[in-house]
């Protein structure tokens, strides 16, 4: 089964220009993902179409079989529910403690729960990530970027998400956080079967270490998508130059 299944996507936003051409993409149930390409190729613009934050000019998204048009817009809020995002700068609420932070979705969404039910259970997403107790009632602004990156992900798979996103997870980080913000990537999928996970990266090593599949978008289509060696072997010139820059680079 397919996770994501894209057809055709063709966005404009000013009815001349198109930024997504007609874009087909599958995405396996289960797999890592990684979507790469050089910058302004449609990579953030295809994961808002996703999230339902945009809508198609033409085409059709279906998400876990079911086809995001046919979404009231109150559907669609409930339908995020299967989606975890952890943007890139982790973009959490600078007045919440970590802690608060997690809970936020879980307020929102679980009040079939306790408040007590709510904190342990955003404690136990904090502890999954690897975030020691000692930094709950802290401020973003109190911890590493390296912590901070842990609380957005917790935050994101606070809800068990099917769908995982990740919009440039390690952009701007140095060697060590990259390793351990892909290690996190990594045994977050494996932390439960069945989870998709997307990763849009600039960075070709972390999608060859951690793709499953990965797409190479280029003019708003989908260049190539293979496997790791497919990247390897490819005979299109903008790929090769890609892999090469890609490789070279660190
Ligand atoms: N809301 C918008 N209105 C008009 N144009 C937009 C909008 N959002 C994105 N675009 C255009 O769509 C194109 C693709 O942008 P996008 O942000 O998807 O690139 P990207 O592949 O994510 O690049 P990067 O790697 O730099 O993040 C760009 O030319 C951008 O200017
Ligand atoms: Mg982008």
């Amino acid at each position: 089964m397919n996770a994501v299944e894209i057809q055709e996507l063709k966005k404009t936003f000013d009815g001349e220009n198109y930024v997504l051409k007609g874009l087909n993409l599958q995405i396996e149930k289960g797999n890592i993902a990684c979507i790469i390409g050089f910058s302004g190729t449609g990579k953030s613009v295809l994961l808002k179409h996703l999230l339902g934050l945009y809508k198609p000019s033409s085409g059709v998204i279906s998400i876990l079989g079911k086809n995001i048009a046919d979404l009231q817009d109150s559907e669609m809020s409930s339908f995020r529910c299967n989606f975890g995002v952890l943007f890139q700068d982790a973009a959490l609420f600078d007045d919440m403690s970590t802690l608060e932070n997690v809970m936020f979705p879980i307020n929102e969404y679980r009040k079939d729960l306790s408040y007590k039910e709510r904190k342990e259970l955003a404690s136990a997403k904090l502890d999954q990530v690897g975030l020691g107790k000692e930094h709950f009632n802290k401020l973003p602004s109190q911890v590493s970027g390296g912590m901070r990156k842990r609380v957005g992900l917790a935050r994101a798979i606070a809800l068990d998400p099917d769908i995982i996103l990740y919009d440039e997870p390690t952009t701007g980080l140095d060697p060590i956080m990259t390793e351990m913000v892909d290690d996190l990537i990594l045994s977050t999928h494996r932390s439960r079967t069945g989870i998709t996970s997307i990763v849009i990266t600039h960075d070709l090593h972390a999608a060859f270490r951690l793709g499953d599949e990965i797409a190479m978008l280029d003019k708003g289509k989908v260049l190539l998508k293979g496997t790791a060696e497919d990247f390897f072997n490819t005979d299109i010139d903008l790929v090769k130059r890609f892999v090469e820059k890609g490789v070279k680079k660190t």
